[in-house]
């Protein structure tokens, strides 16, 4: 986001997934080897399969995005600016165990155990594209189940108008968040936020999973939450806290750079980022950038929330 960089991935330089996964077991076995007593830890289950029931309806009808690309190019500063910073370093995020308060102005509130949560709801797959402000896109099968039925269950109140998400602080396994490593800082912990009616919409899915297996630390495990409409910075990683509130939360893109990231953040391809322009996207893996759908192509299904609102005043 405040760092630029091309994508560097073409079709034929990615790596396929079954040569990925073996090349990694060998990389594992070889990590495992150089270990110190104790360094090992809990087993985190990150890869391990994870079982789920494809959503055709609510499905893109593309090709995911080589797996090794949607693992290797992220978006994780809690690990550093560079793209490639989170699938070095993340193996120092513990995934496990791992809660998820879930509170603010609901009438039950209550704090779960990531997989109770995978366990009280039926997971399903749904291939969404993550469209990034930057300018580059990915299709990802995500596992998940609605936010929605998580927010029914706990009740909100009548008061309740927004919710609000936290990423974990926790400097010791986010080196990012030891601001002098990497020279820049946003105002840890992460949060982001949306709407109550847009965080009930049935699109906006918890992802504990992809690709058929539980979440890699680098896409945002254990727990992260996907909203195919809005640029992808929305979809916050690693969440501790699930807050319902009265007022819209703040941010922390938001607070770092305020004309450049909107809470609203719909992809829109009228209103440009002040230093790129949303018109076009390029999915990473082809060469040709091809035209920026309004609402990331989800306009049928979303349009109707932001009816009578100006979207370049609630950018
Ligand atoms: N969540 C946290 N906690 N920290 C981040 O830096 N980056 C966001 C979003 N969620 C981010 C985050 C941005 S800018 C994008 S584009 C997506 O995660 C990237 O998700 P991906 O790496 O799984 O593709």
């Amino acid at each position: 986001m405040l760092i630029r960089r091309a994508p560097r991935f073409t079709s034929n330089e990615i790596t396929d997934r079954k040569v990925y996964l073996s090349r990694r077991e060998w990389m594992i076995g070889a990590a495992a080897l150089t270990l110190l007593p104790g360094e090992c830890g809990a087993a985190t289950p990150q890869g391990e399969p994870l079982g789920a029931t494809r959503n055709d309806g609510l499905s893109l009808k593309e090709p995911p995005t080589k797996f090794e690309a949607a693992t290797t190019y992220n978006n994780f500063y809690e690990f550093g600016v560079n793209k490639d910073d989170p699938a070095r370093l993340a193996h120092t995020l513990k995934p496990r165990p791992w809660t998820v308060q879930v509170d603010g102005l609901v009438h039950k509130p209550k704090t779960f155990d990531v997989d109770e949560l995978s366990r009280l709801f039926p997971l399903e797959e749904r291939v969404y594209a993550l469209r990034c402000v930057e300018g580059w896109s990915m299709v990802i099968p995500w596992i998940g189940f609605p936010l929605a039925s998580l927010l029914k269950r706990v009740e909100p109140t009548g008061q309740a108008k927004y919710v609000e998400f936290t990423t974990l602080l926790d400097p010791k396994q986010f080196p990012g968040q030891r601001a002098s490593l990497f020279g820049f800082a946003l105002d840890w912990p992460y949060t982001e936020g949306l709407r109550l009616d847009e965080a009930l919409h049935p699109l906006t899915l918890l992802t504990v999973g992809m690709y058929g297996q539980v979440l890699s630390n680098q896409n945002g495990a254990p727990i992260r939450v996907v909203v195919p409409w809005k640029y992808g910075f929305k979809s916050a990683k690693s969440i501790v806290r699930i807050r319902l509130t009265s007022n819209e939360p703040p941010t922390a893109w938001n607070k770092a750079a305020p004309r450049e990231y909107g809470f609203y953040s719909n992809v829109n391809p009228a209103v440009d980022h002040p230093r790129w322009s949303q018109a076009t996207e390029r999915r990473i893996g082809e060469f040709r950038r091809r035209s920026t759908l309004p609402f990331n192509g989800y306009g049928d299904q979303v349009r109707h929330l932001y009816a009578g609102m100006d979207l370049k005043k609630y950018y």
